[in-house]
C-alpha cells in the first residue's frame, strides 16, 4: 500500500546544491538537507523531490550523468544518502529521485568507449546519423541552441546526437540493452529504500527517422524539431514497459513524469491508470507570457522578465482541472528549476508580494491535484539577485549585458532584469536567516546571489507571513473536501478565480483575487452556516452576503 494515495501527496522541490550546507564549502548538500527535514515536517508537506544527485560534471547542474551507481561527491556520500532515506521515512515522509533517463554525460564510461572506437560494444547506446562532408544529417535544433549533431570523435563521417547541451549525448532507446541498463539503475536506488522518481524529459526516448528536415522558408539555420523528437507514440511503450518492471520489484511507487511540451490529451495518455504509466506529470502548458506587455527596445527581450498572463493562465487551468477530474491527479505548481518563480513573473508592486504569495498558494494548492512547492517559494522567496554575469553560465546573459552596458544601463539594473528572468537566478540558495550567507552555509555559496530580505527566521517569528500561511494552507489541504472532493469553477468575474471544492456533506468556497484593484463576490445563498478557514486581505459583509477582496486577497469558507 502506498503512505499516500495521488491526492494526499504534497510535494516539496529541493534543489540540493542551493538548500543547505553541512560541510563548509558554499554547496548545499544531503547531510544539510538532514538538518532541516523537521521545518519540512513542520511546513506540512509529505514528499521530497531531489533535483540530480548522481556523479556529474556539472555541465547542466547534474542533468549530465557520469556514474549512476553513485552520489556525486560535492553532495555527499552513499551512507549519506542512505542516512537521509532513513531521516526522511522516520519523520512519515516520502523521497522521490530525480532519473535522468534521456541522455547521459559525454564523460560516462558508455559514450567515452563509444566515442574512442566505432566497433564498441557501447555504440548502439547512442545515436548516430550520417553526414556527407561537412553536412549535417538533417537541420533539427538542440534545446539549448545549435544543432542536435555533433561531430564523432572517433573521426568518422558520423555525428552523435544531442537534444540538449552537447556534452549530454542521448541514449538510444530503440536498444533494448539500454533499456535493460535503465531498469537495472532504477532498480538500485529502489533497493536503497526511495519511494519513487520524477522521470527527467522522459517524453523524447523515441525519436522519428533521421532523413527528414524541418521545413523552413527563410533559413537555413537549425529549427526546433519538437514532432520529431518529443512525445511520439513509442515513448509510451517505453514508458509503460520501464515503470512495469519497476513495479514488479516494488508496487507502490510514485512516478512524476516531466513531460513540458504535452498538451492535456497526452497528459491522459501519461497517466492512463489502466497501463502502468506517471502518477501526475508536470506539463509546462499552463503558464503563457502576457502579449501586451512592453519591452525596452534597448534591450534583448530575452533578458528582461516576462510577465504571467493571469487570464489566460485561468482558462487553461479550469481546463486541465476539469478535463483531468475522475482520471488522474494533475500537478499543481507555480515555479520550479527551469523557470522563473512566480512573483518574479507576476511583476506586483514590491509591497503587495506577500498578499500576492499567499493568494497564488491558496488558488494552486486547494485546487485537485498534487501540489509541487519549489523550495523558497513559501516564503515568498523571489530571484536572487547573481553579482556575476558569468554565473548564468549562458552566453546569451553575457550579450545582453554587453548591449545593456553599451546603451547606458547600469550594471545592477541588468543583473536584476537578467535574475528575474532567467532560471539562474531561481536556483540561489536558501534564504534560512538575515546572517551571512542567508544561514546556507559560513562560506560564500556556490551562486552569489542576493535576496529580497524574505528568511526562514524572520517569518517563523511572525504570524501573518507567508511562512505560515503556507502552512496553514498545506495543512487544509490534508482535509478529503481537498485531497478527493469534486472541483466546480465559477467564471463569473474575470478577476477573481473562484471554485467550490464539495466531499460528502462538506462545500468550500475559494475566492482569489488576480488583480491589483479590489473586486466585489456575492456569497452563495445558503451562506449562514459557512466558516471562514483562512483568509487574506478581505473584509466579509455579512448582512449584505458580499466579500471585498483587497488587492490579491483571498479567502477560504467551508461547511
Ligand atoms: C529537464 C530538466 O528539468 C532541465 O533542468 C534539464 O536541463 C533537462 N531536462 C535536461 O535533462
Ligand atoms: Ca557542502
Amino acid at each position: 500500500m502506498k503512505a499516500f494515495s495521488n491526492g494526499e501527496r504534497i510535494i516539496y522541490q529541493i534543489y540540493p546544491k542551493s538548500f543547505m550546507d553541512s560541510n563548509h564549502d558554499g554547496i548545499g548538500d544531503l547531510n544539510g538537507i538532514i538538518t532541516r527535514l523537521d521545518y519540512l515536517k513542520a511546513l506540512g508537506v509529505n514528499t521530497l523531490w531531489l533535483n540530480p544527485i548522481f556523479v556529474s560534471p556539472q555541465i547542466d547542474n547534474g542533468y549530465d550523468v557520469s556514474n549512476y551507481f553513485m552520489v556525486d561527491p560535492i553532495l555527499g556520500t552513499m551512507e549519506d544518502f542512505d542516512n537521509l532515506v532513513a531521516a526522511v521515512h522516520n519523520k512519515g515522509m516520502e523521497l522521490i529521485l530525480d532519473f535522468v533517463l534521456n541522455h547521459t554525460s559525454d564523460q560516462h564510461p558508455w559514450f567515452k568507449d563509444a566515442a574512442a572506437n566505432p566497433h564498441s560494444i557501447y555504440r548502439d547506446y547512442y545515436l548516430w546519423g550520417k553526414g556527407k562532408g561537412n553536412q549535417l544529417p538533417n537541420n533539427w535544433a538542440s534545446f539549448f541552441g545549435g544543432s542536435v549533431w555533433e561531430k564523432d570523435p572517433a573521426g568518422t563521417d558520423d555525428y552523435y546526437f544531442h537534444l540538449f547541451a552537447k556534452e549530454m549525448p542521448d541514449l538510444n532507446w530503440a536498444n533494448q540493452e539500454v533499456r535493460q541498463a535503465m531498469v537495472d539503475v532504477a532498480k538500485f536506488w529502489l533497493q536503497h529504500d526511495i519511494d519513487g522518481f520524477r522521470l527527467d524529459a522522459f517524453i523524447h526516448t523515441a525519436k522519428a527517422n533521421f532523413e527528414q528536415n524541418v521545413f523552413s522558408k527563410d533559413s537555413t539555420e537549425p529549427q526546433l524539431a519538437e514532432e520529431f523528437y518529443a512525445n511520439l507514440p513509442q515513448v509510451q511503450n517505453y514508458l509503460s514497459e520501464f515503470i512495469q518492471e519497476l513495479r514488479k520489484l516494488k508496487s507502490d511507487i510514485f512516478i512524476l513524469g516531466e513531460a513540458a511540451s504535452a498538451d492535456i490529451d497526452l497528459v491522459e495518455s501519461y497517466t492512463d491508470p489502466q497501463r502502468s504509466m506517471c502518477d501526475s506529470v508536470v506539463t509546462f502548458r499552463y503558464f503563457s507570457d502576457d502579449q501586451d506587455q512592453q519591452f525596452s527596445t534597448a534591450i534583448p527581450e530575452q533578458g528582461q522578465p516576462h510577465k504571467l498572463d493571469l487570464v489566460k493562465f485561468k482558462q487553461t487551468m479550469v481546463k486541465w482541472q476539469t478535463v483531468l477530474q475522475g482520471w488522474s491527479y494533475p500537478t499543481l505548481y507555480w515555479s520550479n528549476h527551469d523557470l522563473p518563480r512566480i512573483l518574479d513573473k507576476l511583476m506586483v508592486a514590491s509591497d503587495q508580494q506577500n498578499n500576492a504569495a499567499k493568494m497564488l498558494a491558496v488558488l494552486m494548492y486547494l485546487q485537485r491535484g498534487i501540489p509541487c512547492i519549489y523550495y523558497g517559494e513559501e516564503l515568498g522567496m523571489t530571484a536572487g539577485i547573481l553579482t556575476d554575469p558569468a554565473e548564468f553560465e549562458d552566453p546569451n546573459a553575457l550579450e545582453f549585458m554587453k548591449i545593456g552596458t553599451e546603451k547606458g544601463f547600469e550594471h545592477i539594473e541588468l543583473l536584476k532584469s537578467l535574475s528575474a528572468s532567467h532560471k539562474m537566478g531561481a536556483r540561489s540558495v536558501m534564504q534560512w536567516t538575515d546572517g551571512v550567507s542567508a544561514g546556507f552555509s559560513d562560506q560564500d555559496p556556490w551562486l552569489s546571489a542576493k535576496g529580497n530580505g524574505a528568511n526562514v527566521l524572520l517569518e517563523k517569528q511572525d504570524p501573518n507571513s507567508v511562512l505560515a500561511f503556507y502552512a496553514k494552507v498545506l495543512s487544509l489541504k490534508q482535509k478529503q473536501l481537498y485531497t478527493v472532493g469534486q472541483i466546480v469553477f465559477d467564471l463569473s468575474n474575470r478577476d477573481v478565480y473562484a471554485y467550490k471544492r464539495s466531499f460528502d456533506t462538506h462545500q468550500a468556497y475559494i475566492f482569489c483575487n488576480l488583480s491589483a484593484k479590489e473586486q466585489e463576490v456575492s456569497l452563495p445563498a445558503d451562506c449562514s452556516d459557512l466558516r471562514i478557514q483562512l483568509k487574506s486581505q478581505v473584509k466579509v459583509d455579512h448582512t449584505t452576503a458580499k466579500i471585498k477582496l483587497d488587492p490579491y486577497g483571498t479567502i477560504v469558507l467551508e461547511r
